[in-house]
C-alpha cells in the first residue's frame, strides 16, 4: 500500500491518504510532547513501539467487541487504518488516583477508586484540552447522545479488557485516554493506546513505565518503553 498526500501532522504522528478513500495510513514518530506542546523532546524507539502496541491491544479488543480502525501493519512504524472522521472527544478512564485527578482532588496518586472514572476532554489545543461532560458534548454538537452512549460502553470494555490483559504482565493499569472516530456510520475506536496514552505502573514496585517518566523528568524514558514493550511479548 503506497502513502500518497500528508493530510495532517499532529505532534506524536502523521497521516497520509491512500488510492483508497476509506483507507488512511498513519505513522508514528519518535516525538514526544507534554503540557500541551509546551515541553518537547525525542523518545528514540517510541514510533514503533507505540505502533506495534496499538496494533496488537486493538486486534485483541476486536476479539472482545470493541470495533477499532486497525486494517493492518504495515511496518514498524506504519499502519492502515480506515479513514473515520475523529470524534473531538479525549475519553479518559481511571482506575487509581493520578495526575490532573490527584491534583484536583488533592488527593495522593495510586489510590484505588472505588469505581472506574470515565471522563471527556474537549480535544481543542488553542484550549488546552478542556475538561466537559456528556451535556456540554451534546449543547457544543460535538456527537450525539446515541454517540455518547456507545463511546461510554465501549470506554468500559476498553478498561476491562486491559486491565486484566496488563495485569497478567505485572503491570497496574492507572488510567487511560482513548478517541473515537466515525466510519461508515458506526462509532469506531481510533488514534492509539501505548505508554504516550496510558499510565503504566509495575504492580510490584510501583515503578512508572509510561509518558509521565518525560512529562516529570524521571529519566530511563526509553527503558521504560522497552519494558513494556518486551512484556507484551509480540514477536
Ligand atoms: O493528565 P491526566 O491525569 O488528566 O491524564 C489522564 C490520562 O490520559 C493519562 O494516562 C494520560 O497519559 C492520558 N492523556 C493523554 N493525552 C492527553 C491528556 C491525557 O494521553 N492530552
Amino acid at each position: 500500500m503506497e502513502k500518497l498526500e500528508q493530510l495532517y501532522e499532529g505532534k506524536a504522528k502523521k497521516v497520509f491518504k491512500t488510492a483508497d478513500p476509506d483507507v488512511l495510513i498513519v505513522s508514528y514518530k519518535d516525538d514526544a510532547t507534554a503540557f500541551n506542546g509546551e515541553k518537547k523532546g525525542t523518545i528514540v524507539g517510541k514510533g514503533a513501539i507505540n505502533n506495534r502496541m496499538t496494533n496488537h491491544l486493538f486486534k485483541l479488543l476486536e476479539k472482545k467487541g470493541v470495533p477499532t480502525h486497525y486494517i493492518e501493519e504495515l511496518n514498524d512504524r506504519e499502519t492502515a487504518v480506515k479513514a473515520v472522521k475523529i470524534v473531538p472527544l479525549e475519553v479518559i478512564v481511571r482506575n487509581y488516583s493520578a495526575g490532573s485527578f490527584a491534583k484536583k482532588l488533592r488527593m495522593e496518586e495510586g489510590i484505588k477508586l472505588k469505581t472506574p472514572t470515565l471522563e471527556f476532554s474537549y480535544k481543542d489545543d488553542d484550549l488546552g484540552d478542556p475538561f466537559i461532560n456528556g451535556y456540554y458534548a451534546l449543547a457544543l454538537d460535538l456527537a450525539t447522545q446515541d454517540e455518547i452512549d456507545k463511546i461510554a460502553s465501549y470506554a468500559f470494555k476498553v478498561n476491562e479488557t486491559l486491565i486484566n490483559y496488563f495485569d497478567g504482565l505485572g503491570i497496574d493499569l492507572i488510567d487511560f485516554k482513548i478517541e473515537f472516530g466515525r466510519y461508515k456510520g458506526d462509532i469506531i475506536l481510533a488514534d492509539e493506546i501505548s505508554p504516550d496514552t496510558c499510565r503504566l505502573w509495575d504492580k510490584e514496585t510501583h515503578e512508572k513505565l509510561d509518558k509521565d517518566r518525560f512529562r516529570r523528568d524521571l529519566g530511563g524514558v526509553e527503558d521504560a518503553y522497552a519494558e513494556v514493550f518486551k512484556r507484551l511479548g509480540i514477536q
